[in-house]
């Protein structure tokens, strides 16, 4: 069984009421339902966490080390400011997915640029609530060698 660790970034614990118009209508337990049951159809298992704060993003990435086998991640604002999470990621040197639900590289210039990209397998973005589920498939292939 392939156990995958999901992590969502700050603001992302408001999503259905963030924004609608960018973000969706969709809330974070409902995006979390969807995983499980894709997660099952996969024959994987994921643990979600959520943190407003960065510190706390980068402590569960540490844990993975030697616990799961890959991360899917929307680091949220993070995505544009982070060394740290970078270099968590780097550190554990666990094959990572970066998605966001709106498309960053069509909106604010300083939302262009990710530090996580260069440490993750690939990026999925712009597609809504439907990122984080194509990240799971691709993680999930690219784990099993597809
Ligand atoms: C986001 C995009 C980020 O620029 C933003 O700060 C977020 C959400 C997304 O999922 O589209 O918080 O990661």
């Amino acid at each position: 069984m392939i156990k995958l660790q999901v992590i969502h970034g700050p603001n992302l614990n408001l999503l259905g009421l963030r924004e609608p118009a960018i973000y969706g209508n969709q809330t974070l337990a409902d995006i979390e339902q969807t995983l499980v049951a894709e997660a099952e159809m996969l024959a994987a298992t994921l643990s979600c966490f959520q943190s407003n704060s960065e510190g706390a993003l980068v402590d569960c990435i540490q844990a993975t080390f030697g616990q799961k086998d890959g991360i899917l991640i929307n680091p949220g604002a993070y995505t544009h400011t982070s060394v740290a999470i970078r270099d968590a990621i780097a550190a554990v040197g666990i094959p990572t997915v970066e998605v966001h639900l709106s498309n960053i590289h069509q909106r604010e210039a300083f939302r262009h640029h990710s530090y996580i990209a260069a440490v993750a397998v690939g990026q999925i973005c712009g597609f809504g609530a439907d990122s984080y589920r194509l990240g799971l498939q691709a993680l999930v292939r690219h784990l099993k060698g597809c």
